[in-house]
C-alpha cells in the first residue's frame, strides 16, 4: 500500500541532502512524496542557525495543528537542527508531534516510523553517534519528484553530496557544532560510489558538502580533499564539481592548485569571511586574520584568473563598533565579491557569543546590513554587467520558472548556471540541437540584471 509523505525542508544544503535520504529510507515502508494536503506523514527538517530560522520552524508546525485535529492518523515528525537542539522540549511547545529525531537519527527513522504506525507512541531520538552511519543506495531517479527540485522535463542535472558531518571549529556565534556534532568524514570509496550512481541517474553536476570541506578526512587519516576531488573528476559522464563550504584557515595551497588542473572543477569558491575586522574575527574564533584571508584570495586569483568568490558576512556581532564595520566594507571593496550572504548577528543557545557583552542594538544591525547590501549590490551588478557580450558554457537546469519580466520574448526560457555559479535564463536562439536538462550548452550573454543574466543559446563549437 502506498502512503503519502511530505517533507518540509528549512535550512542549508545539508538539510536538502538529508531530506532526500529520509525520502529514500522511507520508500521501503511504502511512502511516496506528495503534497502537504494529501500527506499521511509530514516531516519538518529544521534549521536553528539564526532565531529567524527557528521561528520559521514553529510557524510551519503551527499550520499542522489543524491538520492533525481533522485527521489524528497523520504522523507528524520533526528532524534536523532544531529537533536536535530542543529534544523532548519540542513536545511541550508542539504536543501533537509523533516523533522528534536528531541529526544523527536519519538512518534509524524508518524503524521509528514503523513502530509509530504500529503503536502510536511518541518517540524522541536525539542520540548522537561517534561514527558516520552510511545509508546505502544513493537516491535513484524514481524517488525524485518536484519537492526535490526535479525540472519539468523530468530530470535533475545537479545534486548535493554530503562528504562530512558536524564541525569542530566552534566559532563563538555558531550553533552547528552543538546540533550536528563532531566533525566526521565519509569514506572516499562510498562518496565516489554515490557520485557514480548519481551520474547514472542523469546528474551532471555534484556539489560536495561539509561545514569545512578543507579539513576533509584529516581526523580519520583519509585521503586529502584535493585527492578526493581528483578521484571524482575522473568519473565519466560527470561534467561539473562544486564544493562548499571552505574555511579560510584551512584552505591549503594544494586545494587552490586543484583549480588549475581539474577540468571539471567550477571556477567558483564560497569563502566566508564573516568580518573584515581582526578584532571581531578574533572574538568570533575564526582563527585567521584579514591579511591571511586576503593572501588566500590573491592566490586563488593567480591559480584561477577570474574565479568567482562569494562569502558570508555577519553584521552586529557583540562588540562590533562602527569602525569594525567600516573595515568589513573596506574588505568588500578589496575583494569585490561576486555574491554575498549577509546576516544580522543572532544569539544562539549554547553559542558563547550569546553571553558576550556590548550587544549591538537591532536598529544599528539593520542599518549596517542595509549599507552592506547596498555596497554589495554595486559589485554584483558590476560583475554581472562584465559578462555581457561573452559566451558562457551553461549546464541546463530546466525550464525557467518565471519569464524574465524585463524581456518581452515569448520563446521558452531555459535556466542554468555558468561555471562561476551565475544564473542565466536563455532562449533556444541559434542552438543547433534540442535543449534539455543536463545538457551543456554555449549561451551568449545579452543582458545583465541584479540577480541573473539573460541570453540566447549558440551553436555548439563541435557542430
Ligand atoms: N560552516 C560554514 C557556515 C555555516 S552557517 C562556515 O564556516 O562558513 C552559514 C552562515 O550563517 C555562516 O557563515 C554565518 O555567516 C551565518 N551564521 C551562523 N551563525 C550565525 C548567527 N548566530 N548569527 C548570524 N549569522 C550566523
Ligand atoms: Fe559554524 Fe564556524 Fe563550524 Fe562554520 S566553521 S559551521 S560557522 S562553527
Ligand atoms: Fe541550519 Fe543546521 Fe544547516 S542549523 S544551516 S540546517 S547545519
Amino acid at each position: 500500500m502506498t502512503k503519502n509523505l511530505y517533507i518540509h525542508t528549512i535550512g542549508c544544503q545539508m538539510n536538502v541532502y538529508d531530506s532526500e535520504r529520509i525520502a529514500e529510507g522511507l520508500k521501503p515502508l511504502g511512502y511516496v512524496t506528495s503534497s502537504l494536503e494529501t500527506a499521511d506523514l509530514v516531516i519538518a527538517n529544521t534549521c536553528s542557525i539564526r532565531e529567524k530560522a527557528e521561528h520559521k520552524v514553529f510557524s510551519f508546525l503551527g499550520l499542522l495543528a489543524d491538520m492533525k485535529r481533522k485527521n489524528p492518523n497523520i504522523i507528524i515528525g520533526v528532524g534536523g537542527c532544531v529537533a536536535q537542539q530542543e529534544g523532548k522540549k519540542m513536545l511541550a511547545r508542539v504536543p501533537y508531534l509523533d516523533v522528534v529525531f536528531g541529526t544523527h537519527a536519519i538512518a534509524r527513522l524508518p524503524q521509528i516510523i514503523k513502530q509509530i504506525e504500529l503503536n502510536r507512541r511518541t518517540v524522541v531520538d536525539i542520540e548522537m553517534l561517534e561514527r558516520i552511519e552510511e545509508i546505502p543506495a544513493a537516491p535513484e531517479l524514481t524517488t525524485r519528484n518536484k519537492q526535490m527540485n526535479l525540472s519539468e522535463d523530468g530530470n535533475k542535472a545537479t545534486s548535493f553530496v554530503t562528504i562530512m558531518q558536524g564541525c569542530d571549529n566552534y566559532c563563538t556565534y555558531c550553533v552547528v557544532p552543538y546540533v550536528r556534532g563532531r566533525e566526521m568524514s565519509r569514506d572516499p570509496e562510498s562518496i565516489v560510489k554515490e557520485v557514480r550512481s548519481l551520474v547514472k541517474s542523469g546528474v551532471r553536476e555534484v556539489t560536495l558538502l561539509g561545514q569545512n570541506v578543507n579539513s576533509y578526512g584529516k581526523k580519520e587519516g583519509l585521503c586529502p580533499f584535493s585527492e578526493l576531488l581528483s578521484r571524482i573528476n575522473d568519473i565519466e559522464g560527470l561534467q561539473r564539481i562544486r564544493f562548499t563550504t571552505s574555511h579560510p584557515k584551512d584552505l591549503s595551497d594544494s586545494l587552490i592548485h586543484t583549480f588549475k588542473h581539474l577540468d571539471k572543477l567550477c571556477r567558483h569558491i564560497h569563502l566566508p569571511v564573516q568580518s573584515g575586522s581582526d578584532r571581531i574575527l578574533k572574538k568570533m574564533n575564526r582563527k585567521y586574520s584579514r591579511e591571511l584571508y586576503l593572501e588566500k584570495v590573491e592566490k586563488l586569483h593567480t591559480a584561477c584568473p577570474g574565479i568567482a568568490i562569494t562569502s558570508d558576512m555577519i553584521v552586529g556581532f557583540p562588540g562590533e563598533t562602527r569602525a569594525d564595520f567600516e573595515e568589513t566594507l573596506d574588505l568588500m571593496k578589496t575583494v569585490e565579491y561576486d555574491s554575498l550572504f549577509a546576516f544580522k548577528y543572532s544569539d544562539r543557545p549554547n553559542a558563547p557569543a550569546a553571553s558576550f557583552p556590548d550587544k549591538v542594538p537591532e536598529e544599528e544591525k539593520k542599518e549596517r546590513l542595509r549599507l552592506l547590501l547596498e555596497l554589495q549590490g554595486y559589485y554584483k551588478t558590476k560583475k554581472n554587467e562584465a559578462q555581457v557580450g561573452s559566451t558562457e558554457l551553461i549546464l541546463v537546469d530546466g525550464f525557467s520558472k518565471k519569464q524574465t519580466p524585463e524581456i518581452q520574448n515569448q520563446d521558452v526560457q531555459w535556466t542554468g548556471r555558468t561555471s562561476s555559479n551565475k544564473i542565466v535564463n536563455f532562449i533556444q536562439g541559434d542552438a543547433c540541437d534540442k535543449i534539455f536538462t543536463g545538457k551543456m550548452i554555449p549561451v551568449r550573454i545579452d543582458k545583465a540584471f541584479p540577480h541573473s543574466l539573460w541570453g540566447r543559446a549558440m551553436p555548439c563549437s563541435d557542430c
